[in-house]
């Protein structure tokens, strides 16, 4: 390691206490809106069975060694994603080019939060629906009435929106390691075990088997290109990889810590949350009749009946709204990170006022999702609503981009000596696999998915 790199050695906005915490911050950014709101409804969309075991394979074929390159470049680089992809850039190959690449990155969180934000509003609103009683023994229509009344008046949602704004932008002003590992610490489990309380529910709604076979029954004849890249971009999103948010969060993670252990628990704990709401949404979808392909609204057209039919449904959707809630929290928390540290390092922001900055724009930004859920909803360019496109360009285009330099980077650019370092050096063969994946299989995967899409291939 040359002088500049020991230098750095140490983060500059503290360090997470422990590998534990660390885990529990990586987790806390992964599990949220994508597990449990994205992937049911991408899944029908995409008909169920062939895109899971896609989706599965492109999390730990591409997702994973992905997310190891990120958690090492952060920890050498130790900076903003911008700044760090520029100073390994120099170092490993004389180049300042790569910081465009931790551009990228800050500019796909701005999208992201943008809409991640309006969502997780949704899911305040809910806490408020559940706790009044909006769904006790509430059927299909009525379910469905108060979501579309909620997505339809922009003034709730914007208010909803707002204060998850507020929520977050409070918790990044405050920094970002202590609080989090302790909710993660207890939001994590409460949100695992609720989930498996709905799943003995969704076993005896009289349709689990449907439901089972819609999510695990491969029919390969369905599988579109399109579908092959909204796996491919689900996989980056829950993950949280190919923007730089794990690469931020490397950057707080003390020297000694192993770093492929924790992104191989991150990635399984990650993966069991989505399956299992998977488990416990499509039963509920299919014994009443909805359309597994409803869209965005899904699970909050669905797991409300669930609610609405079992004994203390009130209270137990109340909290499950919570959890929910915290879960996105956690990870809009991760998604603001790096344009923060970016503001503060490179513009010599204090904390507040680059929080401040960076959410305040996001804020303004999400009303064009607003909008596009409400009076907006009919109008079309493109791939669809406003929200359809900002979906699709952060998900399914800027993530696997930047995703794929990344990879490119830790697997072609830098030196043998320098990931083997990070890296555990004990990890002896697991090294060798990661090595090969990222320089062989993740590339060439990314790249064949985002041109099958594109028909050039
Ligand atoms: N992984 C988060 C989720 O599944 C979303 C996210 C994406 C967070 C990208 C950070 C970066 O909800």
């Amino acid at each position: 390691m040359n002088q500049s790199a020991v230098e750095r050695r140490r983060s500059l906005h503290g360090e997470w206490t422990s590998r534990l915490g660390f885990i529990l911050a990586l987790a806390g950014s992964a599990v949220g809106l994508g597990n449990i709101w994205r992937f049911p409804y991408l899944a029908g969309e995409n008909g169920g069975g062939a895109f899971v075991l896609v989706y599965l394979l492109f999390v730990f074929g591409i997702g994973l060694p992905i997310m190891l390159a990120e958690v090492l470049i952060g920890r050498r680089g130790r900076r903003n994603p911008v700044t760090t992809m520029q100073l390994l850039g120099e170092e490993e190959a004389g180049s300042s080019g790569w910081r465009v690449v931790g551009g990228l990155g800050v500019v796909t969180g701005f999208l992201i939060l943008s809409f991640y934000s309006v969502i997780a509003g949704w899911t305040l609103a809910y806490i408020i629906e559940s706790a009044s009683g909006a769904f006790t023994d509430a059927g299909a229509e009525t379910v469905g009435a108060v979501f579309n009344s909620l997505v339809g008046n922009e003034l709730v949602t914007g208010a909803w929106h707002t204060l998850f704004m507020v929520l977050t932008v409070g918790v990044v002003v405050l920094g970002v390691e202590q609080g989090l590992e302790r909710a993660v610490r207890i939001i994590m489990p409460a949100l695992i075990a609720l989930l498996l309380v709905l799943l003995g529910y969704s076993m005896t709604s009289g349709s689990f088997l449907e439901g089972v076979e819609f999510l695990f029954e491969p029919r390969f004849d369905e599988l579109s290109a399109n579908a092959i890249l909204d796996a491919l971009g689900q996989a980056f999103f829950t993950l949280s990889v190919g923007m730089g948010a794990v690469m931020t969060y490397g950057a707080y993670l003390p020297e000694n810590e192993s770093i492929p252990r924790s992104c191989f628990a991150v990635a399984a704990v990650d993966t069991s949350v989505a399956l299992l709401a998977g488990l416990v949404i499509f039963p509920i979808v299919f014994a009443n009749g909805l359309d597994p392909a409803s869209g965005p609204g899904l699970v909050f057209q669905s797991l409300p009946l669930a609610f609405g039919q079992m004994p203390g449904g009130a209270f137990v959707a109340t909290l499950f709204f919570v959890l929910l809630t915290f879960a996105a929290w956690t990870s809009a928390i991760s998604l603001m990170e790096p344009a923060v540290a970016y503001f503060m390092e490179t513009r010599g922001f204090d904390r507040p006022r680059a929080a401040l900055l960076v959410g305040g724009t996001i804020w303004l930004l999400g009303f064009l999702t607003v909008m596009s859920f409400g009076a907006w909803s009919e109008a079309r360019f493109w791939k669809g609503t406003w929200f359809d496109n900002i979906d699709f360009l952060s998900n399914n285009v800027f993530l696997p981009l930047g995703g794929l330099a990344i990879v490119v980077f830790a697997g072609w650019i830098m030196a043998h000596n320098s990931t083997a370092d990070e890296l555990d050096p004990q990890a002896g063969r697991g090294y060798r696999v990661w090595r090969w994946t990222a320089r062989y299989v993740a590339p060439v995967a990314v790249a064949l998915v985002l041109l099958n899409a594109v028909g050039i291939f």
